[in-house]
């Protein structure tokens, strides 16, 4: 099986490109964002904040986490509801950076992670893809752009799902999101040793995928 990671920060424009990508190939797009988020909704569901103050093993009990395709899509399933919708808010983004940054978390997803990249050819986005999760990914991607930039599409995309967004407090939770991210003792958001750094700042999402699929065939053959 082909398996190419795609690993980066929040809002480079990485979920968008890479399911666009994995269309153009054929392969099945794995949001890995998307586990973390249901885990997280699982722990604001009771009650828990940021903090983390409770018992994370006996709640990871009680979360029962499955991916199902639909219609070629990513359906992100908690306790068998489908939560796809329900995991976009700001709320359970803050929840998800603070959830794994927990080991047990961590461990808890995966196993099912490497599973969906035994069973088939897979374009998986996170943030330790190239790391940890598939250190022999075919090929890894770090797909980057600039704090601002982000901020900007985030800003497009939470109003797009009605959410009111102040740029400024946007900009400052995705700087606080790479912090937490990049600086946690497990599994840090780091660009993997061989992996190719692709920076979208001022590319239009087309330009983008095109770059990237043009790099992708070129490596393949
Ligand atoms: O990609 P995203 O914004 O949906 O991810 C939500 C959070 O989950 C993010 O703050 C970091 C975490 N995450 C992670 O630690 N490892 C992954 N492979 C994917 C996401």
């Amino acid at each position: 099986m082909i398996s190419i990671a795609l690993d980066g920060p929040a809002g480079a424009g990485k979920s968008t490109i890479a399911k666009a990508l994995a269309k153009k190939l054929g392969f099945i797009y794995v949001d890995t964002g998307a586990l973390y988020r249901a885990t997280a909704l699982k722990f604001i569901e009771k009650g828990i904040d940021t903090n983390l103050d409770c018992d994370i093993d006996s709640i990871l009990k009680t979360v029962k986490i499955d991916i199902r395709f639909i219609g070629g899509a990513q359906h992100v399933f908690l306790n068998d509801a489908d939560v796809n919708d329900k995991i976009r808010t700001s709320n359970v983004s803050m929840m998800a950076s603070a959830v794994s940054a927990k080991p047990p978390v961590r461990a808890f997803l995966l196993d099912m992670q490497r599973q969906l990249a035994k069973d088939n050819n897979v374009l998986m986005d996170g943030r330790d893809i190239g790391t940890v999760v598939l250190p022999d990914a075919t090929l890894k991607f770090f797909v980057t752009a600039s704090a601002e930039e982000r901020a900007r599409r985030r800003v497009i995309d939470l109003e797009a799902i009605g959410e009111k967004a102040d740029y400024n407090s946007v900009l400052e939770d995705i700087k606080t999101r790479d912090y937490n991210d990049s600086h946690r003792e497990i599994a840090p958001l780091k660009p993997a040793a061989d992996s190719i750094v692709f920076d979208t700042t001022g590319n239009t999402l087309e330009q983008s995928v095109e770059k990237l699929y043009e790099i992708i065939n070129e490596r393949l053959k």
